[in-house]
């Protein structure tokens, strides 16, 4: 059986930045995001006779901790449906891997949604969140389409994402690649170092968690206004206990900062919009659909060496094709 699915990245609009538990990927706070309907991952999964698994990412063969996080949602998935077969797992990205735009949240999205299809596992839309969980934290959401949040439970069971209805205008995600260069550290090692070294990090929490209620509160009025201004605020705040950090963690380089500067801006002169950046120097800006065409023709006056890509609402993973070999 050889199945292939299909998913999209998600930007967090309250980020998830910080584990309490790093083998089963148990999040310090939960997070919200919008799952986007650009830069897809394909992954196909084969199942094959042979004693290992095998996995290619954009044609080349992973090995060490990459491949080992695909083999740990792979045996997940074969523990729960009681069969042992390896599998050939070949994904496709479209967008630059490691570079902050959310490539593994697609990537193990589609991971898990073929690897339950392929071991004919019936999981339910929970199941998959979690199963998507133990590979990225992040891809939990991006099993779901539009808006999601990882409530950040207490245990395995308790930890996975859910979709949120949104009765607000249509919404855009303006982005600026800043760089598509792989980032020097990565997010996982980031966020450790974070949670053992930055003073600010209880703060970032606590917080966070208090920003998260409040945009679950703006996401169930339709409060457009609110979820940007708290979207930016968690966006500064688990960058600012990332600075805190020792060494200090600092992906925003000076052209993210002009971004969030000229997105103020735009602010100042009408247009509503609002920015926010992951674990990488990219900004992605959070504003109306009707807006969108105006806030690239704004953002590109101010920063013209920088590439945008107009971005909305996505659907969840699925599976995009089978066929029985
Ligand atoms: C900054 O989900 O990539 O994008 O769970 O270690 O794989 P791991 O981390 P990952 O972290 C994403 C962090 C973020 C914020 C977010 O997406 O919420």
């Amino acid at each position: 059986m050889t199945s292939t699915a299909i998913a999209h990245p998600n930007i967090a609009l309250v980020k998830y930045w910080g584990k309490r538990d790093e083998e089963l990927i148990l999040p310090a706070t939960g997070s919200l995001s919008l799952t986007l309907d650009v830069f897809p991952t394909t992954t196909t999964i084969e199942l094959t006779g042979e004693k290992d698994d095998v996995v290619i990412l954009d044609g080349a063969h992973l090995s060490g901790s990459e491949s080992a996080r695909v083999i740990t949602v792979l045996d997940l998935v074969r523990e729960l449906s009681g069969r042992d077969e390896r599998a050939r797992v070949t994904s496709t990205n479209t967008v630059p891997t490691a570079a902050g735009l959310a490539s593994s949240a697609a990537a193990f999205a589609a991971l898990a949604v073929a690897a339950a299809h392929s071991y004919e596992l019936d999981a339910d839309a929970r199941t998959l969140s979690r199963l998507a969980r133990r590979g990225s934290g992040s891809a939990s959401r991006s099993v779901f389409g539009g808006l999601a949040r990882w409530n950040a439970g207490v245990d395995d069971e308790t930890s996975f994402a859910e979709p949120l209805e949104w009765r607000g205008p249509e919404l855009a995600m303006v982005i600026a690649v800043v760089s598509s260069a792989r980032k020097s550290v990565s997010s996982r090692n980031a966020m450790r170092r974070t949670v053992e070294t930055s003073p600010y990090f209880p703060a970032w929490v606590e917080s966070n968690a208090v920003l998260l209620d409040r945009m679950s509160e703006a996401v169930t009025t339709g409060d457009f206004t609110a979820m940007g201004e708290l979207t930016e605020q968690s966006a500064l705040r688990m960058h600012a206990s990332m600075f805190g950090a020792v060494p200090p963690v600092r992906y925003l380089t000076a052209s993210s900062v002009a971004l969030f500067d000229a997105v103020a801006a735009l602010r100042d002169s009408g247009v509503e919009a609002y920015a926010t950046a992951d674990a990488g120097p990219n900004v992605k800006t959070l504003c109306r659909a009707s807006d969108a065409d105006s806030v690239v023709a704004r953002l590109s006056d101010a920063m013209p060496s920088v590439e945008y890509v107009v971005a909305h609402s996505g659907r969840g993973a699925r599976i995009a094709a089978e066929e029985v070999a």
